[in-house]
């Protein structure tokens, strides 16, 4: 529960982490796994559900839209869908708590259901931003009420015959992308989507596996993809293996290659090509990860990570990689502040409207464990000094991602790393302390 203040501290464990975990299923797959079979006919099976607060707001708002979502055990849920455009309007307000990923599709999805919602959400996701959505909804006849700014909570009329879109995406977001291809789905016609760079493609593959006809070309400069989708499908009800999540596995996947000694194995690990920016860039600054067993599930690549302790050096990360690593940076950060040299990571500011300022929030987590580190303009410079002196206490503004980089780092440091706030960590890795604990033949470093 995120209404609970968790502080914690991370000390420097006793022994190397070693041995093979699985961490908890994707994240963007899991709610779209949710949404999906919602509006699907027939009952979809979904395996590997990650069962993190975020997914399980997804999970209670279909069902408020009128779908069955069953939980059968651990990871195991099934939905039975009401076909596309036969969600029913919500006897209340939606509550998407800390997911942008929640509450943006869903706005996608409200806005081409011929009804009244309102959703909103905790301080964090209060404090985003929403136009990026509501813009090119708008145009698809819903309308929508917001606070200043285009905050939530925000109040939608959906349209009742959504007209399809076209829409070129101005930021490189695969949650605005998916918003509108998630309207697109309910309108008469093709939607057609420009990103000027590609994103994670989940919706688009999962779309497909439900039945639908998505048409994907790269873009003139190679950089981007057009993505046309043609409305009204009839989605059918599929099997959905969820895969571990990459952007989860970066934590013990950073942890043990900062921790001498340790040689760790990351199963069934998502390894679609646009999330595997952090992978590349690890590679790149020397570390020793070896990929085994890659084979497909459900559609996606996915594999068994070999991780072993490896002496980095700093590396310049272009921008463009970024959305392929988007929520990578602060534990890449983390890495970066025990790598010989300076890392720069360059065209971060999508950074600023994550679950906190992101950009400011890494800066300040290595800063007030003695590392040096500067932003300019988008850019994150970070001076690595091989074993960091820590002793800082973290803020992780209700930002799980800064508070998992900053127990890592802890593991590394010459002083205890202590956190505010760990309980956000839930949203989207439950268990994390425990399962990396477990690698760990000692005492909890975490306490
Ligand atoms: C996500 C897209 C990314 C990412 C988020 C999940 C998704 O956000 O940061 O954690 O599932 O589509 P943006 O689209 O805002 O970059």
């Amino acid at each position: 529960m995120t209404d609970t203040i968790r502080p914690l501290a991370a000390h420097r464990p006793d022994a190397p982490l070693r041995g093979a975990i699985r961490v908890p299923g994707d994240k963007s797959i899991s709610h779209r796994a949710l949404m999906f079979g919602a509006m699907a006919v027939g009952e979809t099976v979904v395996d590997g559900l990650l069962e993190g607060e975020d997914v399980l707001r997804t999970a209670a708002a279909m069902r408020a839209l009128g779908a069955v979502v069953e939980r059968d055990g651990p990871g195991r849920w099934r939905v039975s869908g009401r076909g596309v455009g036969g969600l029913a309007e919500p006897a209340d307000v939606l509550d998407m708590g800390n997911s942008g990923t929640a509450a943006r599709l869903l706005a996608g999805v409200l806005a081409s259901h011929g009804f009244f919602s309102v959703l909103t959400g905790d301080a964090s996701l209060r404090g985003r931003p929403m136009r990026r959505v509501t813009d090119p909804l708008a145009m698809s006849g819903a309308r929508f009420w917001s606070r200043d700014g285009g905050r939530l909570p925000l109040a939608i009329q959906g349209a009742t015959e959504p007209m399809p879109l076209e829409y070129v995406v101005p930021v490189a977001s695969a949650q605005v992308k998916s918003a509108v291809l998630l309207c697109g789905l309910n309108a008469r016609g093709v939607t057609t989507v420009t990103e000027p760079a590609a994103t994670r493609d989940h919706s688009e593959n999962m779309l497909r596996h439900f039945g639908a006809v998505v048409d994907v070309t790269p873009t003139e400069d190679g950089a981007g993809r057009i993505i046309r989708l043609t409305g009204q499908p009839e989605l059918m009800a599929a099997k959905i293996d969820v895969p571990a999540d990459p952007s989860s596995a970066a934590f013990p996947m950073v942890a043990a290659l900062l921790v001498p000694g340790s040689d760790v194995t990351l199963q069934g690990v998502g390894l679609n090509p646009l999330r595997t920016g952090l992978l590349k860039t690890l590679r790149e600054m020397g570390a020793d990860i070896e990929t085994q067993r890659l084979r497909t599930e459900g559609g996606e690549p996915v594999g068994d990570l070999r991780v072993r302790h490896s002496a980095l050096r700093a590396i310049e990360v272009p921008a463009s990689r970024a959305p392929s690593m988007i929520d990578e940076y602060p534990v890449l950060a983390v890495a970066a502040a025990c790598a010989a040299g300076t890392t720069r990571m360059r065209g971060l500011h999508e950074l600023r409207v994550k679950e906190s300022d992101r950009l400011a929030a890494t800066a300040a987590l290595l800063s007030t464990n003695g590392v040096a580190v500067e932003i300019a303009d988008d850019d994150l410079i970070v001076h690595g000094v091989g074993a960091p002196p820590g002793g800082g206490l973290v803020a992780t503004h209700m930002d799980h991602r800064i508070a998992m980089s900053a127990l890592v780092l802890g593991l590394v440091s010459r002083e205890p790393v202590r956190v505010d706030d760990t309980a956000f960590i839930e949203t989207s890795f439950p268990g994390f302390t425990t399962l990396l604990a477990g690698l760990i033949d000692g005492a909890s470093p975490f306490r």
